[in-house]
């Protein structure tokens, strides 16, 4: 008779456990950056450009430096005769952390204050002096490459234009020889706009300099600590185990707490200086207009199609607008992330993808907010070009997906751009949602509707998202490989703590840790104890971001639980008095394989391990791993919006949402539909109302929430969720994928493919995101695309 515990009831794998931080975060007491004081304490403000590109003529702090309370003015001439002026990027670039020469950006760092309060800082910024020299400005790659554009990236030696990088991937002469061979050739053009992760916490720091032992403590808001310590290693040319970075609670990440900015470091500078902690907490606006701006890229593709639908080849070309600075995080070689892993769901012969990176006078761009390095913009151009595709054949939407998809018995499956997919039942993922959504019902009343006038449309998207990198092999960041790991630690009375190189900020991993320690050793969840983010004490790890997190360092956690098991096994054995090969495992338990009665607990291994050890055995069960994932993991996901467009205004309406998410295994499925929600509403806010964008003159448009909207419940329509396709990830040990980033990737051409499905017949191919009504409507009315590229127009 088995006496395995009950999994679900222990909260391991597939329980929907409550979320453990929440006790916490629900009643306030979280304890974010911003909640941490320390004795003697300074704050910091940054005073920001109000020019987007500009001359410095002078600065004169003199004002601020006699205003009672200010301790320290940082300006650039300042940190550059202590070589801190500027700073390397994270994609080998380097970034002004206090501006000298010139401004690049609106919103740019130019000076700090460090006074007693953030409200005399703030006062003493505002009487510091700059004289600025305005010079033209440049808010699009084609003003970038334009005959006789200014140079703005003039501080750097051999950089004659405004270039970064030409990238090209794929099989340039095979995608022409296919070309050739066409029925049909469909085009699509749209740009995928700047918006902003805007997590409710903005960044911060506290730094933290103690002479007397000469270690740096910083408390700080980022998802990748250990990466952090090595950048101020580098930077500050501190030595490394003297510095100890701390992210406490995250209010939200989304990418945008990822990179290394001009804040942290002037914040650590004046700690040094000062011999005091300093504080820097940067306030909205300071966020929206300078921090982790994501996309705006501008994509221009053909797809070389079969008359009967098969697609033959698919050719791209991107422009990527990454702002003044080259400095959100890419896997090194691939200078534009993962774009290129477009069209991996579907079984496409040959492609090529090129992509030119320029600089602008924009805040630093191209953040993987809430995706895998870029994957977002490939999907929404996937998605929104089979639709054009599809239409261009007079095909139906789902059978031209359904026919070109990567079938289930093809994987192991080489995309047309390299990557290896493993695994998916992508074609069982699209019933399901076709049936839930009614789809032939559907495209009927849409036909009646059409006759009384009333615009309805059905958008379907798709995503398959390369999630969990690395491997080593192929991924690192500025050549630190990518992997992860967990540290395991069972105490004697069986209870135990679980760190790992991750830093969650809100996905539950303080949950769903403990599941997988649950899951593999049959502790109870509520027995273990979940920390992440302290560089002290947890193992090395490149954090969390690109959805990466259960994919490796959930795959670490497994790895070490089973090495704690391992010898666990031989505790049994000792205990038991048998050979270790007599013994057998079940959840939470080891008993003689000729006598199951007979046995002992993981909790009794864990106690013979501090009291009563075979001779010779290390006391102790506690362990780390390091874990190099073979592959990427492959979740799919099909979403279909279906919408009713009002033609007298544009306003549109979402009728009906459905999802259906395999991300493999699920730890937690209630966090899993979570992740699926929260995903979906910031899609639909990309589609429907993020607008952040820039005029003529490099302002930026949109940089506070009266105007870059974040739905409330009140806009955010209804989710019908589904899990029942489950295809395990064949090389993570838990068979887990991926999912936090899924639905923000492949929704929003959902809802696009929508909108353009009502307005069939017109010829309005496409409408640039967001939607907004006034968008749709000069669409419907004069029956033209319309795009959403700056400079806006000053009334916009
Ligand atoms: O890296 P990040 O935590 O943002 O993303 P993730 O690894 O996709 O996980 C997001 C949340 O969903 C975490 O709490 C995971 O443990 C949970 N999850 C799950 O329960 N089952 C999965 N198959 C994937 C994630």
């Amino acid at each position: 008779m088995s006496q395995a515990l009950d999994e679900i009831k222990i909260g391991g794998l597939g329980a929907s456990r409550k979320r453990v931080e929440d006790n916490r975060f629900i009643r306030g007491k979280g304890n974010y950056t911003d909640d941490i004081t320390l004795p003697g304490m300074l704050h910091m403000e940054i005073l920001r450009s109000p020019l987007a590109h500009a001359r410095i003529v002078s600065i004169d702090a003199t004002k601020a430096w006699d205003i009672p309370g200010v301790h320290l003015v940082l300006t650039g001439e300042m940190m550059a005769t202590r070589n801190l002026a500027w700073m390397p990027t994270l994609s080998y670039d380097t970034q002004a952390v206090l501006a000298t020469d010139k401004v690049r950006f609106q919103g740019q760092e130019v000076a700090c204050v460090i006074a007693d309060d953030p409200y005399i800082a703030k006062d003493a910024c505002e009487a510091i002096e700059v004289e600025y020299e305005p010079l033209p400005v440049i808010v699009n790659p084609e003003q970038a490459v334009a005959e006789g554009a200014p140079v703005i990236r003039d501080d750097k030696e051999n950089q004659q234009d405004n270039v970064i990088f030409d990238w090209e991937v794929g099989d340039a002469a095979g995608t022409d020889r296919a070309f050739e061979q066409a029925d049909v050739i469909s085009r699509l053009k749209l740009h995928y706009p700047r918006s902003h992760p805007s997590p409710i916490e903005c960044c911060g720091s506290i730094a933290d300099f103690n002479r007397a032992t000469s270690k740096l403590t910083v408390y700080m808001t980022t998802q990748a600590p250990h990466i952090i310590r090595a950048a101020v290693a580098l930077v500050a040319e501190l030595p490394e185990h003297m510095i100890r970075i701390i992210s406490p609670d995250i209010g939200g990440g989304f990418g945008n707490k990822v990179p290394v900015y001009p804040g942290y470091v002037c914040s650590i500078l004046a700690s040094i200086l000062l011999e005091r902690p300093v504080k820097w907490i940067e306030d909205k606006s300071g966020n929206l207009i300078s921090t982790g701006f994501a996309r705006d890229i501008y994509l221009d593709g053909e797809m070389a199609l079969r008359r009967d639908g098969k697609i033959l080849a698919v050719r791209m070309h991107c422009d990527s607008d990454h702002g003044a600075f080259f400095s959100d995080a890419q896997p090194s070689k691939f200078k534009i992330g993962l774009l290129h892993s477009a069209f991996a769901a579907y079984d496409i012969p040959v492609a090529h993808l090129s992509d030119r990176g320029t600089y602008t006078n924009k805040a630093p761009g191209g953040v993987a907010y809430r995706c895998s390095f870029r994957v977002t913009e490939a999907m929404f151009f996937q998605e929104r070009m089979m639709q054009a595709a599809a239409d261009d054949l007079g095909m139906d939407q789902a059978e031209f997906r359904r026919m070109n998809f990567v079938r289930d018995d093809d994987f192991p499956h080489r995309t047309p751009f390299g990557f290896l997919t493993d695994s998916g039942q992508y074609g069982k993922c699209l019933e399901v949602g076709l049936k839930a959504i009614d789809y032939e019902d559907f495209r009927r009343q849409q036909t009646e509707a059409r006759k009384r006038g009333r615009l309805l449309g059905l958008g379907i998207s798709t995503m398959t998202e390369p999630l969990g990198a690395g491997n080593s092999r192929e991924y690192d960041i500025l050549g630190i490989k990518m992997f992860d790991s967990a540290e395991l630690k069972v105490h004697m009375t069986g209870k135990a703590i679980v760190r790992t190189g991750a830093r969650g900020q809100g996905q539950g991993h303080e949950t769903t840790w403990a599941q997988i320690v649950s899951h593999e050793l049959g502790i109870p969840a509520d027995d273990i104890v979940v920390e992440e983010g302290d560089t002290d004490t947890a193992p090395f790890g490149m954090g969390t971001y690109a959805s990466r997190s259960t994919p490796v360092a959930g795959a670490a956690i497994a790895m070490v639980s089973r090495k704690i098991r391992a010898k666990a096994r031989k505790l049994a054995a000792h205990l038991l008095e048998v050979s270790e090969e007599d013994v057998e495992w079940e959840l939470g338990r080891f008993y003689i394989r000729s006598a199951p009665d007979r046995g002992v607990t993981i909790q009794e291994c864990a106690m013979a391990a501090y009291s009563n050890m075979p001779d010779g055995m290390e006391p102790g069960l506690e362990n780390t791993a390091y874990y190099d994932p073979p592959n990427l993991t492959w979740p799919f996901a099909v979403y279909i919006a279906t919408v009713e467009v009002d033609q007298e205004t544009g306003v549109w309406d979402v009728l009906k949402i459905v999802a259906v998410d395999d991300c493999g295994v699920r730890i937690n499925p209630m966090i899993v539909e979570g992740q699926i929600m929260g995903g979906l509403t910031e899609a639909y806010a990309m589609a429907s109302m993020q607008f952040i964008t820039f005029d003529a003159e490099g302002n930026c448009v949109g940089s506070n929430y009266m105007d870059y909207l974040l739905p409330t419940a009140w806009e955010t329509p209804g989710f019908e969720l589904h899990s029942e396709v489950v295809t395990p990830c064949p090389h993570h040990p838990i068979g887990a994928k991926g999912i936090g980033e899924c639905a923000a990737v492949g929704g929003p051409a959902a809802f696009v493919n929508a909108v353009i499905d009502a307005l069939s017949g017109t010829g309005v191919r496409n409408i640039d995101m967001p939607l907004l009504p006034d968008r749709v409507w000069e669409a419907i009315t004069h029956r033209r695309d319309v795009s959403g590229a700056p400079p806006v127009r000053s009334d916009e």
